[in-house]
């Protein structure tokens, strides 16, 4: 797609005065997008990361972040540059050993020029040297590194890394990680994956931290402070790491009593979509004022506010879910959202369920009629909401009610089949919505073309569903409140 053509021309005058190698490849520039429209800047063109090395050093007095990022990729065409996603101060790149030179560009882009072109389906090492204070970046207008009394904390969805490592900042490219960050002796670096070993020297903590199996950019997480660390291991067998600020004030103990229940939620949810797909799991709660919670992989980031109301179990419910919804198997683009926020949302009416608080049959009905056809909710498509309407509440609740729609439409013994089978069809990689179509076609024997089209992409109020017609007028579930309370999960602060 970049190649240059070459003319009869150009080729004959370069035949005649020089006589160049096959291998030296001339390439084109890498795209500065990956190509997802919702996005077009995000992500890169021309290489693959299969490893992120991040070996860093913050200071919380001054938020300053330092250090060296090491990025093992492959290109995927001829390049003769390509870019990372990021913000903060570079002073040395080195592409396979040999200096490079680098710029910034646009809102978020950092252009790489190696010496050497580098030939389509080549190991490539990036070595990128940086530092910088990342509250005081922007791009677009915004940051999303999070400043906390005593340290930082970097979550965000659709974007993140930018603050804190040099990436291809998009799910489709999904690695492994090594975390590894040195706080000053009394401070926490908290991130995903397994504590591999701490070490102590010269008044500094390093913390290694590494994730295994593939993860999104958006998915890695680092929270910076001052943390209680609780460890156990789920009946299930699954290691379980917690963090809870020490500053967590009034919201502490309901904190802890939510999200110490993370073991018992995972192995719960391990009955609906098969084994959990990670080596450990986890949560973490900062002293942020930001509100929110996100699925970071293995380590799920919780704002205070969460708890605010007392326990919520609902919320881990839903950030645990999208481990196997949005973590193991994840989005091809950003329109595929619903793949996500539909079944962690669905998985939150089955913890309901559980809990004698309503079934996800009255939660559904209770949705669908607490909305009339004129409200603006009905005009969402979930499945294509667009990027500003990404986190709509729609997206999570109207989301919902197609995964419903879907169960009642093939019923209960092939809709669990397929709760539980796609994680397994699609662990570690990518998938979009028709991949979802097509599986639920397969399993259930049955075509799925209408129902599809009538819940995730008509921007109006689907009829009632049959089950629905047929009941009598629903009963108001007993957990609405709380159902309404982690409605805020959508609502993006920056
Ligand atoms: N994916 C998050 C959830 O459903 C919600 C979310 C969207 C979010 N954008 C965010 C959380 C930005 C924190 C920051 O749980
Ligand atoms: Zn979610």
């Amino acid at each position: 797609m970049h190649r240059r053509i070459l003319t009869p021309g150009v080729l004959a005058a370069a035949s005649v005065l020089l006589a160049i190698p096959a291998s030296a490849a001339s390439g084109a520039p890498g795209a500065p997008g990956i190509g997802d429209p919702y996005y077009p800047a995000y992500g890169n063109g021309g290489y693959d990361v299969s490893h992120y090395d991040l070996r860093l050093q913050y200071q919380p007095a001054t938020d300053e972040l330092a250090g060296t990022a090491t990025i093992l990729a492959r290109t995927t065409e001829d390049l003769s540059s390509f870019d990372l996603d990021f913000l903060l101060d570079v002073s040395e790149v080195r592409v396979n050993g040999a200096t490079a030179s680098f710029a910034a560009s646009g809102e978020h882009e950092l252009v790489v020029t190696p010496q050497k072109p580098l030939p389509k389906g080549t190991p490539v090492t990036v070595v990128v040297r940086y530092s910088g204070v990342p509250s005081t970046k922007s791009a677009y207008g915004f940051s999303t590194w999070h400043r906390t009394p005593d340290g930082a904390v970097a979550a965000d969805e659709p974007e993140s890394a930018w603050w804190w490592f040099p990436s291809n900042d998009h799910p489709l490219d999904k690695a492994t990680y090594d975390v590894s960050v040195a706080v000053p002796d009394g401070t926490q670096a908290i991130s995903g994956g397994t504590l591999q070993s701490t070490t102590s020297r010269l008044g500094w903590t390093r913390y290694n931290w590494r994730q295994n199996k593939p993860q999104a950019t958006y998915l890695a997480t680092l929270a910076l402070g001052r943390f209680d660390v609780t460890t156990g291991t789920s009946e299930g067998g699954i290691p379980v790491v917690n963090a809870y600020s020490k500053d967590l004030g009034d919201d502490d103990g309901a904190a802890r009593a939510s999200v110490e229940r993370t073991g018992e939620i995972v192995d719960w949810l391990s009955g609906y979509f098969g084994p959990y797909p990670f080596g450990s799991a986890g949560g973490y709660v900062p002293n942020t004022t930001t509100g929110f919670a996100l699925e970071t992989q293995t380590r799920v980031y919780y704002s205070p506010r969460q708890f605010a109301g007392g326990s919520n179990t609902s919320v881990v419910v839903h950030e645990l879910a999208h481990q196997w919804y949005g973590d193991s198997v994840s989005l091809k683009g950003w329109k595929d959202i619903w793949l996500n926020e539909g079944f962690a949302r669905y998985a939150q009416w089955l913890w309901s369920e559980h809990e004698g608080e309503g079934t996800a049959r009255e939660l559904a009905d209770y949705v669908y009629a607490s909305h009339p056809a004129d409200d603006a909710f009905w005009t969402v498509k979930p499945g294509d909401p667009g990027a500003d309407k990404q986190f709509d509440i729609a997206v999570y609740d109207r989301g919902a009610l197609a995964v419903q729609a879907l169960r009642d439409e093939i019923g209960d013994e092939a809709f669990f089949a397929v709760l539980k089978g796609w994680p397994q069809k699609y662990a570690y990689g990518n998938a979009d919505i028709a991949d979802f179509r097509a599986y639920a076609e397969q399993v259930s024997g049955k075509p799925l073309g209408a129902l599809f089209d009538t819940w995730l992409f008509q921007p109006s109020k689907p009829a009632a569903p049959a089950a629905l017609a047929k009941a009598a007028a629903p009963a108001q579930p007993r957990s609405w409140k709380k159902i309404a309370a982690t409605n805020d999960l959508h609502v993006q602060e920056r």
